[in-house]
């Protein structure tokens, strides 16, 4: 069969295929710690599982509106109000299967050859596969350890030219916990009027934050008309497999992503909707009991990757991963995860999964228990033993 020549520039997400290798060791038998893929191992608190249940029983299993339920979209407004303080419209929320199709869909509908968009780099993958398959091209802004994995300015604004149209931030960040510091977002904002680029801010672990807080480009003045804020329920509440995200975008684009919606999936199932509402509107202490737990983990693993020669470690200000620093190991980032893998049955992932700059990193997600973490430690410090000085 020949496939479609756009095919060849669409990227992936490395963590589904380490998952698919570890759990393939797992059948041969041999013990596996997960530590490569991005979710939290948190149940879905239970009155969000209630309200999906009784949403069934009630009916809620027919299409709904392709923009997503109007109860959703103003319950989703109401929280963008209490956590950004601003009021949005809901008209301009876009209720997607996750947050991720937000990237699809705001990216189709925006990018075409000839256009460039900067992207992080380490980053979430998608995000430069995404702006490959639309034919622009992909400009990555490279985030180095030294300035505690925030982008330089400079070099940013070196990197813009009159066909940038698009700049993507996530903060706090995938792959390194990294979070942009206000003077860092007050400066991408200026450039992107200045240069009338359009923003797409990654909000998606807004809430797991350690230290600090993370300053939304939304709120700075003039920014909501030329950002898409991307968010969902799939860190916050422990929901990734019931695919639910919204993006809150500037009112032109709306139409466009609606229609790549109603060519796609239709919409988004409407018991899940309404569980989302759930979500939203009942008690939230679980964010912070689940926040809480993952600090300790952060402190655990972080103490334990400093503690094993070669190895350096930042501690994180959010999100649940780590990006060790494995240079003096003397291995290429993608040789020593397989090596961990296959030697130590520890699943990670290379650095440069997330972009040729994750060169001399590795990125574990610390959402596994302190136990499973401590026995990855200790494999992977009689594991990096072997290796020669
Ligand atoms: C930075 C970032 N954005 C978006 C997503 C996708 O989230 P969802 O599961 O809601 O599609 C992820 C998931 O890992 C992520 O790390």
């Amino acid at each position: 069969m020949k496939i479609s020549r756009r095919m060849g520039r669409l990227g992936t997400e490395t963590a589904f295929r380490v998952l698919a290798k570890a759990q393939a060791l797992e059948a041969k038998g041999i013990n596996v710690v997960h530590l490569e893929i991005g979710e939290p191992d948190f149940d879905t608190p239970a009155n969000i599982c209630t309200a999906a249940a009784e949403a069934l029983s009630k009916g809620f299993t027919h299409y709904s509106n392709s923009q997503g339920i109007v109860p959703l979209r103003a319950e989703i407004a109401k929280d963008v109000e209490r956590t950004h303080g601003f009021t949005v419209d809901p008209n301009r929320i876009v209720v997607t299967p996750g947050a991720k199709p937000i990237m699809f869909y705001t990216i189709l509908a925006l990018l075409e050859q000839g256009d460039e968009a900067i992207y992080p780099d380490p980053g979430f993958p998608i995000y430069e596969s995404m702006i490959k398959f639309s034919g622009a091209k992909a400009i990555a802004i490279p985030l180095r350890e030294e300035l505690d994995f925030r982008l330089d300015l400079d070099e940013l604004r070196s990197k813009i030219t009159p066909r940038t149209k698009l700049i993507i931030i996530n903060s706090p960040h995938n792959p390194t916990g990294g979070i942009l510091e206000p003077d860092d977002i007050r400066s991408i904002a200026k450039l992107a009027q200045e240069h009338d680029i359009t923003v797409l801010s990654d909000e998606v672990y807004e809430h797991i934050i350690y230290e600090g807080a993370a300053l939304s480009i939304t709120k700075i003045p003039g920014m909501l008309d030329r950002t898409i804020l991307l968010n969902g329920f799939s860190k916050t509440y422990a929901m990734t497999g019931w695919r639910l995200g919204y993006g809150v975008m500037p009112a032109g684009l709306v139409d466009p992503v609606v229609g790549l919606i109603v060519n796609s999936v239709s919409c988004t199932a409407t018991f899940i909707q309404r569980a989302g509402i759930e979500a939203l509107t009942g008690p939230q202490d679980s964010i912070a009991k689940m926040v809480a737990e993952f600090r300790k983990r952060r402190d655990l693993i972080v103490d334990g990757l400093n503690a094993i020669p070669r190895i350096s470690c930042r501690r994180p200000k959010g999100a649940f991963y780590v990006f060790p620093n494995i240079i003096k190991l003397g291995m290429s980032s993608s040789r020593l995860a397989d090596y961990l893998l296959n030697e130590a049955g520890v699943a990670v992932l290379a650095g440069t999964d997330f972009g040729k700059h994750g060169e001399g990193y590795l990125r574990l997600s610390f959402a596994n228990s302190q136990e499973n973490i401590k026995k990855a430690l200790q494999r992977i410090e009689a594991a990096t033993a072997k290796l020669k000085p």
